[in-house]
C-alpha cells in the first residue's frame, strides 16, 4: 500500500501541474478527495492491512490527503487569480484608439441670418413677438390701411383659409397685434413664416420675413435709417451704407426702400448689384397715422417706424444663393456648407 500511496503522490504533483481551469480544478478535487476518490479509496483499503500497521497506515494515508488538500487550495487561489486577469484583460480600454467621430449638425441658413438679425436688434434693446401664421383679415389687411377691395391687396397674392381667414401674407400684422396689447414706448421685432400664392426662382409660396416696429415720442426717419446702418453693417460688413429710396406700403407714410451699398463690389457696380452699386433689402417707413389711431395710439403724440425684412432674400445675397427652392430642399450638400 505504501508504494501504491507513492506512486498516487508522484501522480497526484503531476496532475496538478496540468491544472489550468476551474473545471480541471474541479476534475482533480473529484479524482484526489471526492466521494470516490483515491483518498477515499485508500481509506477503504486501510481495512485489509493488518492491524499493527494501520496507524502507521492511516498517518500516511492522512498526510497524502493534507497534500492533496494543500495543492487543491493553492491551485484554486492560482486559478482565482489567472480568471481575474482574464476578465480584467478582456475590461480593458484602449485609450489610444481614435474616437468614433459624430457628425455634428449645423444650423439652417435662415436660422443663421435669422438669429444675426435678432441679435444686433436684442442688443438695441428690441423684445420679440410672434403672431399666428393663420390670421385674420383684420390683422393682415384692414387694420393694417388696406381695406376690403383696396387695389393694395393685388400686391401680395393672398391664400385664403375661409372667409376672413388668410394664411398670413406679412409680419406686419404682428404690429397690430403688439401695439393692440402695449403702449408705447415699443421697440419689438416679429419674426415669422409668410405665405403668399408666388413661386419662381426667388419667390417661395412660403417664406420668411421679420418685421421691425418702434413707437414712441420723437420718432423719425432719422433714426430708422440710424438703426439700418447698424443692422446693415453687423450683416453685411463696417464699409457698407444704406439709402432710402421714396415708394409706396399702406401701413406707411412716408414709405421708403432700403438699399444698402453693394458688398461685393464695394458700389462699383457688378452682376450681383446689376451694375447699380445698390441693393435692395427691405421696405420701411414711417406708421401711417391711421394704423396708430387703429391701435389707439394718439399719432398727434407718438410716431413711430416699422420695416419687414424678407429673411430668405438677405441669406441668399449673403451666402450666394441663386434659387430660393435650395433652401426648402433640404439637401444636406447644400446644408452643409453653412457655419455661422
Ligand atoms: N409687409 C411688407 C411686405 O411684405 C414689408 C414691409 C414694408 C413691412 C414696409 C413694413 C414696412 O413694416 O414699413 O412686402
Amino acid at each position: 500500500m505504501e508504494e501504491r500511496i507513492k506512486a498516487l503522490a508522484a501522480q497526484l504533483e503531476s496532475d496538478a501541474g496540468a491544472v489550468n481551469s476551474k473545471a480541471e480544478l474541479s476534475e482533480f478535487w473529484q479524482k484526489y478527495l471526492g466521494k470516490a476518490g483515491c483518498v477515499a479509496e485508500l481509506m477503504k483499503g486501510l481495512r485489509d492491512v493488518p492491524k499493527e500497521q494501520r496507524p502507521i497506515m492511516g498517518k500516511t494515508i492522512n498526510q497524502f490527503k493534507v497534500q492533496a488538500e494543500q495543492r487543491y487550495q493553492a491551485l484554486e487561489a492560482e486559478i482565482a487569480r489567472i480568471e481575474l486577469e482574464k476578465s480584467n484583460k478582456s475590461e480593458e480600454v484602449d485609450i489610444t484608439m481614435p474616437a468614433v467621430r459624430r457628425p455634428m449638425g449645423a444650423l439652417h441658413p435662415i436660422t443663421l441670418v435669422k438669429n444675426q438679425i435678432i441679435d444686433v436688434f436684442a442688443g438695441m434693446g428690441f423684445e420679440i413677438y410672434e403672431g399666428p401664421e393663420i390670421e385674420d383679415d383684420d390683422h393682415n389687411f384692414t387694420r393694417l390701411n388696406v381695406p376690403k377691395n383696396h387695389p393694395a391687396r393685388d400686391m401680395q397674392d393672398t391664400f385664403y383659409v375661409a372667409e376672413n381667414i388668410v394664411l398670413r401674407t406679412q409680419t406686419s400684422g404682428g404690429q397690430i397685434r403688439v401695439m393692440d396689447r402695449q403702449k408705447p414706448p415699443i421697440k419689438v421685432l416679429v419674426p415669422g413664416r409668410v405665405f403668399r400664392s408666388d413661386s419662381d426662382a426667388t419667390h417661395s409660396p412660403m417664406f420668411h420675413q421679420m418685421e421691425g416696429l418702434v413707437v414712441d415720442k420723437g420718432i423719425t426717419l432719422c433714426d430708422l435709417q440710424g438703426m439700418l446702418d447698424k443692422f446693415v453693417q453687423a450683416l453685411f460688413g463696417a464699409e457698407v451704407r444704406t439709402r432710402l429710396r421714396p415708394s409706396y406700403f399702406p401701413f406707411t407714410e412716408p414709405s421708403v426702400e432700403v438699399d444698402v451699398s453693394c458688398f461685393e463690389c464695394g458700389g462699383k457696380g457688378c452682376p450681383l448689384c446689376k451694375g447699380t452699386g445698390w441693393i435692395e433689402i427691405l421696405g420701411s417707413g414711417m406708421v401711417h397715422h391711421k394704423v396708430l389711431e387703429n391701435c389707439g395710439i394718439d399719432p398727434k403724440e407718438y410716431s413711430g417706424f416699422a420695416f419687414g425684412i424678407g429673411i430668405e432674400r438677405i441669406a441668399m445675397l449673403k451666402y450666394g444663393i441663386n434659387n430660393i427652392g435650395l433652401m426648402f430642399e433640404n439637401d444636406l450638400r447644400f446644408l452643409k456648407q453653412f457655419k455661422d
